[in-house]
């Protein structure tokens, strides 16, 4: 394992949102390298493929040197030990959320005990922003532009209805 501090947040981002960007650079100061990792789940339904997923979080993260933007499938651990990886970030923005995580955490610790999760709380501003809730929103013709990064709103408008 290398010296370097690497951390990977791993997630559908279907789409990014603003609070997903909020994460990243909150966790680009921590680490020395973030790898946002789309899990490319191709049997769900997503929106978004995961080649549209990647193009928008590499435009929206290009600022920040010491992050990268990749597509993972399988175990989320083991794609975190093939980059050396020491730490999954997740974010956590309300007790809500709290129970998933924390299931999913442990049995990450239990498939790969090195690893640890650290979560970290997203600006309060984004702490009730969900891609769920931005598509619904948008399908139902809501304004989401506050809640998105620019490149996702001209994707969802390119899209047209979803
Ligand atoms: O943004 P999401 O949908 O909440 O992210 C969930 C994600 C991608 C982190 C989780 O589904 C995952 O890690 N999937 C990869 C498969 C895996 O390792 N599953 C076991 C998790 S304990």
């Amino acid at each position: 394992m290398s010296g370097r501090n690497i951390s990977i947040y791993p997630g559908s981002f279907d789409p990014l949102t603003n609070g997903h960007l909020d994460l990243i650079e909150r966790g680009a100061k921590l680490f020395d390298q973030l790898i946002v990792a789309i899990l490319r789940n191709e049997g769900k339904t997503s929106l978004f493929t995961a080649d549209e997923r990647k193009e928008m979080l590499c435009a929206s993260v290009k600022h920040l040197a010491n992050v990268s933007v990749e597509s993972f499938d399988g175990l989320l651990v083991r794609f975190a030990a093939e980059k050396g990886a020491r730490v999954i970030l997740r974010g956590i923005r309300a007790v809500s959320d709290y129970e998933f995580e924390l299931q999913m955490a442990l049995m990450n610790r239990k498939l790969q005990p090195e690893l640890e999760t650290v979560f970290m709380l997203p600006g309060e501003a984004y702490s009730y922003v969900s891609s769920r809730l931005v598509k619904e929103i948008y399908r139902l013709g809501g304004d989401v532009s506050d809640l998105v990064p620019p490149i996702v709103v001209e994707r969802l408008k390119a899209k047209g209805s979803i």
